[in-house]
C-alpha cells in the first residue's frame, strides 16, 4: 500500500488535480489523502463540489488581498503538522502556485518525496509569470518525480540536468477534466443572451497584469465592442478585489459586455466550447481551448506554454491596448486566419494523464 497525499489550494490546481484524486482513489494499491490549503476559498469550493471531492484537511489560509508573504508563511506553519501526522510516502503538488511552492518546501524540510504534476514549463524569466515561474523552477529542484505534460517540458528539465529516469511525459491532467465536462445539450441564460453575436470569452487575473497592463487590456476590449456591433463579451471575473475594481471601472455598464461571477468549471468549459474567441492571461485556458478548437489570444508578455503558439492555436499578443485591439480586429475580420487557428492541433494531451501518473506512482508503468 502506498500512502499518497495530494496538496492543492487554488482553482486551476483543483481542476487539474481532482481527476488524479479520482483516478488514485480507484486504485486498491493506494491510500489517498487530500489536503487543500484554502489559498482560494469559494473558487476552490466550486471545483471540489463539481468533482464531488471532500478534502481530508483544509488549512483555510485565504485572506482578502493576501500577499505572497502571507500565503507562503501561513501554509508552511500549518502544513507541517499534517505532513508529520500522515507521513505520506509521496506528496503530489501541482504546477506553479504559492501553495505548490510552500508545500514542496515543507516536504523538503521533512525529507518527504515530492511528485510534481505539470513539471518543466518554463519562460526562464522569473518575473513572468510572477511569481509562478520562480515557484515552478524551485519545485523542479525539490521534486523526485517530474510529470511533464509535453515533450518540450521534458526537454527543459533535461537541459537543466534533471535525472532523465525521474521525468515522465504524461499529457496534462487538465485535458482529462475536459473530457467529463463539455456537453452538446448544455444551455445557460448568458449563452442565450449571446446568440446571434460573435462571442468573446474574457478572463484576466494575473498578478503581473494588475494596474496599468490590466487597464490597457480592458480598454482594448471596450474598443472592440465599440467598433464591432456584432461582438458580445462575457467576462467571469476572478474574485480578487483588485481585479474587480479595475474591471468595473473600465468595462462596467457596457451593454454588450457582461461582467459575471466566476463560473463553475462545468459552466466555464461549456462557455469555452460555445465562444468564438478567447482572450485570456490564464495558464490553464491556453491548454484547454485548443482541444475545443477555440483560438486564444494570450494577454501576456511571454508564455510557458509555447507548444500552443507553435501549433498555431495560441497567439501571444502582449498587454498593450493597441496591439490587442489590432490582433482581435484582425482575427474577427480574417476568416482564413481564424480557421487556421481553430483547426490547429491540441498539443497538451489525450485525456489519459491521470491514469499514466497513477501507473507510474504505483509501479505499473511498462514504458518507463
Ligand atoms: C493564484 C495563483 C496563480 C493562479 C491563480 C488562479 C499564486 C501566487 N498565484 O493567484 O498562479 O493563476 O491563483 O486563479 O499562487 N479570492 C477570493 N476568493 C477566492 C479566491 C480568491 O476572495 O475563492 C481573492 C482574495 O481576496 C485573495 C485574492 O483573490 O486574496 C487573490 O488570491 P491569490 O490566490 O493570492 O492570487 P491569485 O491571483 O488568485
Ligand atoms: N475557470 C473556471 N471558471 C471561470 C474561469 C476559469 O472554472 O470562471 C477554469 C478554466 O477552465 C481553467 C482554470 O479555471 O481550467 C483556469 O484558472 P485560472 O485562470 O484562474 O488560473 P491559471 O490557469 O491562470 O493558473
Amino acid at each position: 500500500m502506498k500512502n499518497i497525499m495530494l496538496v492543492f489550494g487554488t482553482r486551476p490546481e483543483a481542476i487539474k488535480m481532482c481527476p488524479l484524486v479520482t483516478e488514485l482513489r480507484g486504485r486498491k494499491e493506494a491510500r489517498v489523502c487530500v489536503c487543500v490549503t484554502g489559498q482560494h476559498k469559494s473558487m476552490l469550493k466550486q471545483v471540489l463540489d463539481g468533482f464531488s471531492i471532500n478534502p481530508d484537511y483544509d488549512l483555510s489560509i485565504m485572506k482578502e488581498k493576501q500577499t505572497l508573504f502571507e500565503i507562503t508563511v501561513n501554509i508552511l506553519n500549518k502544513i507541517r503538522q499534517v505532513l508529520e501526522k500522515e507521513k505520506p510516502d509521496v506528496v503530489l503538488v501541482h504546477g506553479d502556485t504559492s501553495t505548490a511552492f510552500a508545500c514542496a518546501l515543507a516536504c523538503f524540510y521533512l525529507q518527504i518525496p515530492v511528485g510534481h504534476v505539470e513539471a518543466g514549463l518554463r519562460t526562464y524569466d522569473i518575473y513572468s509569470p510572477y511569481p509562478e515561474e520562480f515557484n515552478r523552477q524551485v519545485i523542479g529542484i525539490i521534486a523526485n518525480y517530474h510529470f511533464a505534460p509535453t515533450e518540450k517540458a521534458r526537454e527543459n528539465l533535461i537541459s537543466e540536468g534533471k535525472n532523465p529516469s525521474a521525468i515522465f511525459v504524461t499529457g496534462n491532467t487538465g485535458i482529462d477534466a475536459l473530457k467529463t465536462t463539455v456537453r452538446a445539450d448544455y444551455s445557460h441564460e448568458f449563452l442565450t443572451w449571446s446568440l446571434g453575436s460573435r462571442l468573446i470569452l474574457l478572463t484576466v487575473h494575473r498578478r503581473e497584469n494588475l494596474g496599468e497592463p490590466m487597464r490597457q487590456i480592458f480598454r482594448a476590449v471596450k474598443r472592440i465592442t465599440d467598433t464591432h456591433p456584432e461582438v458580445k463579451v462575457i467576462y467571469p471575473i476572478h474574485l480578487n478585489p483588485r481585479v474587480r475594481e479595475i474591471a468595473g471601472s473600465v468595462l462596467g455598464g457596457e451593454e454588450r459586455i457582461r461582467l459575471i461571477e466566476p463560473l463553475d468549471v462545468i459552466d466555464f468549459h461549456n462557455f469555452m466550447a460555445r465562444a468564438d474567441l478567447i482572450l485570456t492571461d490564464s495558464g490553464g485556458i491556453q491548454e484547454e481551448a485548443p482541444s475545443l478548437g477555440k483560438p486564444v489570444l494570450v494577454l501576456r508578455k511571454s508564455t510557458e506554454r509555447p507548444e500552443g503558439v507553435d501549433s498555431g492555436a495560441l497567439l501571444l499578443v502582449g498587454i498593450e491596448e493597441e496591439r490587442i485591439y489590432e490582433a482581435v480586429t484582425r482575427l474577427l475580420d480574417d476568416n482564413v486566419l481564424y480557421d487556421r487557428m481553430r483547426s490547429a492541433d491540441n498539443p497538451y494531451g489525450d485525456g489519459e494523464a491521470s491514469r499514466r501518473i497513477a501507473d507510474i506512482l504505483l509501479g505499473k508503468n511498462e514504458n518507463k
